[in-house]
């Protein structure tokens, strides 16, 4: 490194122009002479720390590629082209083995076992085994005779036994059979046996199993059942394996491995919910590596406090905070002036930022943003916002005044965490990453929405070893969601982008995300709304940028003039659809309640529209159904003005 900015600096100054340099220097009077010594200093130090833009682990023009033979699936630059990534360490193969603390193998075992054995290692892995899990060891001598080994399985009410031999195993169950040592209920064996021991245990209610069965998870077992809230019915029970977890684990290592390896310095906030596959992932990536984890005191009000107590390097967030954190140093800046100057300042770095640099000492960051920074401690690395997509003016202005690396990922818990990343390099907004390494994504057709992945657009779809077995006893909906080749269906609809990455658009369904995560399905909402008395039509507006949601409202000619009076609202139908908002909105509202909508399901705010919807003006279907892409377009200002009014 030294050397490569020594080389740098060298060829900086054009060391074949030095002769011509010395003639120079020596015609001219002493004063000049220090004046070009300090100019030439300055050069040098400049160059030698002037930022250096972070190394793009791949050709950013080139984020993703097209794999044969997977219908149109494309794949990440980084890793191996000829298959996905499912580890990245060859000795963290399952969560189990991915804590690196942990040094001796572990058995589970639920009941009360013996040992009975020669010195052998599994003598004592057995032991520290049952240890671990607070139970009482009982060894049996091999020496022991068979009056002795009943005697002590009884007096000591044993149920398991772990033995080596195939004959002393055929002994207890011998014992057994004659009713001798009725407690005895499983014999775990060292040595390899065959199914007729096995048959002559379940004769007489015996479990004989190998110790391999009882030994840690191997990748292809099930490692969690994590429960969806869904958007519809009951939740979902998504079964994912170790190796699942595993593979999404790898994937973002290995996107980030060359610019931000995860080390023993590294320390992470922990205050999004560990139930959550997206906390859990990155906070395992960074326990493997040997770094810490700071808890919060359990009150979001005061994670300012933790962030300047901990001064954490890595920071998962979800996008509400990161708007949050937007608006609250947009409503500091409390004159127009200091709102220019922030966003001047935040276009100075942003320009650095398209060039790849990202840093914290500026002299934008020592004028402006090293407040921010040192508010989130100071000494942040890495930023990971996932959940939801994040506005691009959020991210971009982030991005410029935290001075650090911010990733954006997308995906859900079918596909473990993540599978798409925002690839070193490209910190321009507006899109979600590349392909993980560990899964491919295609888009598929969705015909009735307009969307063809011969355009480039259409449902996102995951394959590879991040990807869910199933859900738990709900064949229909597994069905639904993973079809027979393994792509699993995500519902969300997608545009390559030409330097391939992802581009989130759509949802195949009308259910979308709110920003803070929530699922919102808006037709559920409008077919509660539209019983309150005034109302004719409605159209409930949000989008994964917002965190609440807004109405338009249709309200009946016939029935709302006469409903207005009663509540000693009176006008012409034209007056009163101008101030009956708040009476039509508290209608709503008691609805939605009586109804069971969560707070987060209710409007916000409404504007009053008295022109119906109809198939004339474009916004209903032949069939009298919303066109909700029209709806949207054709009320864009009225929605955005609601929204503003709502910040206020
Ligand atoms: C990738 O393409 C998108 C869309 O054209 C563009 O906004 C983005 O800046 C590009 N990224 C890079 C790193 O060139």
């Amino acid at each position: 490194m030294e050397k490569m900015q020594a080389q740098e600096m060298m060829s900086g100054l054009r060391i074949p122009e030095m002769d011509e340099l010395g003639h120079f220097f020596r015609s001219l009077p002493t004063s000049t002479l220090v004046g070009i010594g300090a100019l030439t200093a300055v050069l040098a130090y400049w160059l030698a720390t002037r930022p250096r833009p972070i190394k793009p682990p791949c050709d950013l023009l080139h984020q993703s590629e097209e794999v044969p033979n997977e219908g149109g699936g494309r794949r990440s630059m980084m890793g191996d082209p000829s298959k996905l990534l499912t580890h990245y360490h060859d000795d963290a193969r399952t969560m189990y083995e991915d804590v690196p603390w942990k040094k001796h193998i572990l058995l589970y075992l639920s009941l009360t076992p013996t040992l009975f054995a020669q010195n052998r290692p599994e003598w004592i892995i057995s032991e520290l085994a049952c240890y671990t899990y607070s139970m009482v060891v009982v060894p049996l001598y091999d020496t022991l005779g068979p009056d002795a080994i009943r005697f002590i399985i009884n007096t000591a009410e044993i149920s398991t036994v772990i033995c080596d031999k195939v004959e002393k195993a055929q002994v207890l169950l011998d014992n057994v059979q004659r009713q001798e040592t009725p407690c005895l209920r499983r014999i775990i064996l060292m040595d390899a046996f065959d199914t007729d021991l096995v048959e002559c245990g379940k004769g007489c209610g015996v479990h004989v199993q190998a110790m391999q069965e009882v030994e840690p998870p191997a990748p292809e077992d099930l490692s969690i059942v994590c429960f969806t809230s869904g958007t519809t019915g009951n939740p979902k029970g998504v079964m994912l394996t170790h190796g699942n977890v595993v593979a999404d684990f790898s994937g973002f290592l290995k996107v980030t491995d060359k610019v931000i390896f995860p080390n023993q310095d590294d320390c992470l906030i922990s205050f999004l919910p560990l139930a959550h596959m997206f906390e859990r992932l990155i906070e395992s990536v960074v326990y493997c590596h040997g770094g810490r984890i700071g808890f919060y005191q359990g009150d979001i009000r005061l994670l300012p406090d933790d962030m300047k107590a901990l001064r954490p390097t890595i920071f998962p967030v979800v996008p509400r905070l990161l708007n949050r954190m937007y608006d609250k140093i947009f409503n500091q800046a409390n004159t127009p002036l200091k709102r220019w100057l922030l966003n001047f300042a935040a276009k100075r770095k942003g320009a650095e930022l398209s060039r790849g640099v990202i840093r914290s000492d500026s002299i934008w960051d020592k004028i402006f943003f090293s407040k921010i920074q040192a508010s989130l401690g100071g000494r942040l690395r890495m930023i990971i916002t996932g959940a939801a997509p994040t506005s691009p003016t959020v991210l971009g202005f982030l991005r410029a005044a935290l001075g650090c690396q911010v990733y954006e990922a997308y995906g859900q818990t079918e596909c473990t965490a993540g599978c798409t990343y925002t690839t070193p390099g490209d910190w321009t907004p507006g899109h979600v990453g590349a392909p993980l390494p560990c899964n491919l994504i295609k888009l598929v057709d969705v015909p009735e929405k307009n969307y063809f992945a011969a355009k480039g657009e259409g449902e996102v779809c995951v394959k590879g070893p991040n990807v869910f077995k199933g859900y738990l006893k709900d064949p229909e909906r597994t069905a639904e969601t993973l079809d027979s080749e393994g792509w699993l269906h995500t519902g969300d609809i997608g545009k390559w982008l030409h330097n391939g990455t992802l581009k989130i658009i759509d949802r195949k369904k009308h259910i979308f995300k709110l920003a803070q995560g929530e699922y919102i399905s808006p037709e559920k909402i409008e077919n509660i709304y539209i019983r309150s008395e005034p109302v004719a039509q409605l159209y409930v507006h949000g989008d994964s940028l917002q965190s609440c949601l807004v109405g338009i409202v249709v309200p009946d000619p016939e029935v709302m003039p006469e409903w207005a009076r009663k509540k000693g609202l009176i006008g012409t139908y034209k007056d009163l659809c101008k101030n009956t908002v708040g009476a039509i909105l508290e209608d709503l509202v008691r609805l939605g309640k009586a109804a069971g909508l969560h707070s987060f399901e209710q409007v916000k705010n409404i504007y009053i529209h008295n022109e119906m919807f109809s198939i004339e003006n474009g916004l209903l279907t032949p069939t009298l159904k919303a066109k909700r892409p029209e709806l949207k377009e054709f009320f864009k200002v009225k929605i955005d003005r609601l929204y503003s009014s709502i910040s206020m």
